[in-house]
């Protein structure tokens, strides 16, 4: 069954969305980097792969049922946070949104009868989990080690460990 316009139109600004969380993550991985963070830049410049992936699930989805891909504008991400907790309570903040966006797409899907969508966006339901999952671990354990010390230098050298 060929896309809908509705939900074509609608998948095009997930594209953006996730293309955009991408740009947010890599210009979190730029702010570590400038604090020293290595091993949390290294995370985050994972984190906005998985982004790009994200978005090319959609294009390829698009794509495979006959629709047409266009993309948008995105704005610039924030270039400042207040150090390694801020970045990780705004990551789980972004989620949070993110999972909001693929639960109205998935409500847009039902009414739609659209059950191919459906499948896609089963699999995004569930990616959302593990993304809120991990910013939330991260976060809680920031919250234990504080900002500086051995603790931190510790989390870095854990996070910078994330396999691609
Ligand atoms: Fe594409 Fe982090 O959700």
């Amino acid at each position: 069954m060929e896309i809908s316009k509705k939900m074509q139109d609608a998948l095009n600004d997930q594209i953006r969305e996730e293309l955009y969380s991408a740009y947010i993550y890599l210009g979190m991985a730029a702010y570590c980097e400038s604090i020293n963070l290595q091993g949390f830049a290294h995370w985050m410049k994972v984190q906005s792969q998985e982004e790009l992936e994200h978005a090319l699930k959609f294009y390829e989805h698009i794509h495979d049922r006959g629709g047409r891909v266009i993309l948008q504008a995105l704005n610039q991400p924030p270039a400042e946070y207040q150090g390694p907790t801020d970045v990780f309570a705004k990551t789980l903040e972004h989620e949070q949104y993110i999972t909001g966006c693929i639960h109205r797409l998935y409500a847009l899907a039902v009414e739609e009868k659209d059950y191919a969508s459906l499948g896609l966006l089963q699999w995004f339901v569930d990616e959302q989990i593990e993304e809120e999952k991990n910013a939330t671990e991260i976060l809680n354990l920031l919250k234990m080690a504080g900002e500086k010390g051995q603790a931190l230098v510790m989390l870095d050298r854990q996070l910078a460990q994330r396999g691609d």
